[in-house]
C-alpha cells in the first residue's frame, strides 16, 4: 500500500509504545520517517532497522523536544534527510498521576515542558517547513474528557493539546496545513507498563467501562494516524479522534 509515497515524516517519541507503532505504520504506506527519541537510541535504532528491513525508509534523531534548539534540529534532519516535510507526529509525552497533594512544581513542569511546550516548538519548527496537504497530528488523551481522579497535572496537559489542536487547524488552515488529535484510552505500551498502569486497579476499572471491554494495543491507534496523514481525510482539521474502544 501507499497511501504516503513520497511523503516525509516526523514522528517524535519514536523509540516504543504508540510512537514506534506510528512510525512503523506511516513507513508501511511509503512516508520516509525521522524517528525522534529522547533517551531511547537503541530502542530508536531498532524501529529504524524494522522499518528497512521491511522497505522502507527511517533515521533516528535524537532531542528533547521542550528545548527549542533540539525541537528545531528534529525538523531540520527531515529537510537534510528527505528534502522536505508533510507530517508531524507530536506524540513525545510524559504522564504522572498523583492526587492532588502530592502535586510538585517539578512534576507539573516536566509534564507541562514535554506535552505542551515540546508540542508547541516542534511544531513551530515544522510550520515553516509544511505546505499545502501538509498535516499535524497531535497525540492527546481520552483523559481530557473523562477526567480521572489523581490526573489533575496530566489531565491539564492533555486538555492543553485539545486546545492547541483547535487553534492551530484554525491558524494554519489558511495554508492547507491540516490539525487533529488522536486520542487514545488506555493502551498498553512500555510506559504504562513501567507506570504500574498495566495491571492496576485503574486498568481494571477502564476496562469495565470500555464497550469494546479490553486495554488498546499500539496497533489500534497507529491506522488512524496513518488515516489523519493521508488525504483521505483531507476534510477534517480542528478533530478530535477518540482511540479508545468507545470509551467517552
Ligand atoms: N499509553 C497510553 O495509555 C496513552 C493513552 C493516551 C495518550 N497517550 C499519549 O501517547 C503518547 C505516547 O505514550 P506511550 O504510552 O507510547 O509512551 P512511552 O511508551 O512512555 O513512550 C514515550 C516516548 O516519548 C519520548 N519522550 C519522552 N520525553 C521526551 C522528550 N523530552 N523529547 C522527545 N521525546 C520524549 C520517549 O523517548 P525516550 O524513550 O527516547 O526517552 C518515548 O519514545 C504520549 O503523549 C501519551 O501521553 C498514551
Amino acid at each position: 500500500m501507499s497511501k504516503l509515497k513520497g511523503k516525509v515524516a516526523v514522528v517524535t517519541g519514536a523509540s516504543k509504545g504508540i510512537g514506534a507503532a506510528i512510525a512503523k505504520a506511516l513507513a508501511a504506506e511509503g512516508a520516509s520517517v525521522i524517528v525522534n527519541y529522547a533517551s531511547s537510541k537503541a530502542g530508536a535504532e531498532k524501529v529504524v532497522a524494522a522499518i528497512t528491513a521491511a522497505g522502507g525508509k527511517a533515521v533516528a534523531v535524537g532531542g528533547d523536544v521542550s528545548k527549542a534548539a533540539e525541537a528545531q534540529a528534529i525538523i531540520a534532519a527531515a529537510i537534510k534527510n528527505y528534502g522536505r516535510l508533510d507530517i508531524l507526529v507530536n506524540n513525545s509525552g510524559v504522564y504522572e498521576f498523583a492526587p492532588l497533594e502530592a502535586v510538585t512544581e517539578d512534576s507539573f513542569h516536566r509534564m507541562f515542558n514535554i506535552n505542551v511546550l515540546g508540542l508547541l516548538l516542534v511544531s513551530q519548527a515544522a510550520a515553516k517547513h509544511l505546505g499545502a496537504g501538509g498535516s499535524i497530528i497531535n497525540i492527546g488523551s481520552g483523559v481530557s474528557r473523562i477526567t480521572p481522579p489523581s490526573s489533575a497535572v496530566y489531565t491539564a496537559t492533555k486538555g492543553a493539546v485539545d486546545a492547541i489542536t483547535g487553534v492551530l487547524a484554525r491558524e494554519l488552515g489558511p495554508k492547507k496545513i491540516r490539525v487533529n488529535s488522536i486520542n487514545p484510552g488506555v493502551v498498553e505500551t512500555e510506559g504504562t507498563h513501567t507506570g504500574g498502569f498495566i495491571g492496576s486497579d485503574f486498568e481494571k476499572g477502564i476496562v469495565a467501562q470500555t464497550p469494546l471491554g479490553r486495554t488498546g494495543q499500539p496497533a489500534d491507534i497507529a491506522p488512524v494516524a496513518v488515516f489523519l496523514a493521508s488525504d483521505d481525510s483531507a476534510w477534517l482539521t480542528g478533530e478530535q479522534l477518540l482511540a479508545s474502544g468507545g470509551l467517552r
